[in-house]
């Protein structure tokens, strides 16, 4: 590479990393960092969890076992207030492949799984 192209690369990301970019992008990083969840309510979530949801998310979906769902690592991570309503409603809900939860578990466990959650990246 000539020293004509590495000043214009260098040019360019001085022009993207000016200061002002750099503070929006630290005030959307700020916005959009899950809110500070407490260390007892992740710790019960994680209990919640362990028991109920490892049987079906920990595999791989594949066709020839419809009712494994997804690795739920970084379901809540960085989610915009509706994702994060909507996991809730599908916990609390379930769907044709997943049982509710919403009469085997309290409101505050599903608060608690929600909380772990949001750690489990
Ligand atoms: C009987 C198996 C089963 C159990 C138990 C189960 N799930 Fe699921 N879940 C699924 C399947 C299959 C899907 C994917 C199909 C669907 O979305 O309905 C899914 C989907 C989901 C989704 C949506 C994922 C996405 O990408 O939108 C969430 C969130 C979820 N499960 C959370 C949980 C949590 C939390 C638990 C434990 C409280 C749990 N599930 C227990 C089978 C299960």
């Amino acid at each position: 590479m000539d020293v004509r192209r590495i000043l214009v690369r260098l040019s360019i990301c001085c022009v993207l990393i000016s200061p002002p970019n750099v503070l929006q992008s630290q005030q959307a990083l700020r916005k959009a960092a899950p809110s500070v969840v407490d260390k007892e309510r992740v710790k019960r979530g994680e209990v919640v969890f362990s028991r109920h949801c490892p049987i079906c998310h920990l595999g791989r979906p594949s066709k020839a076992s419809p009712f494994v769902g997804r690795n739920l690592r970084g379901i809540l991570k960085n989610v915009k207030p509706e994702q994060e309503i909507a996991v809730r409603e599908r916990i609390r809900e379930g769907s044709d492949k997943m049982p509710g939860f919403r009469y085997t578990l309290t409101p505050a466990q599903i608060e608690d799984l929600m909380g772990y959650l949001k750690t489990y990246n």
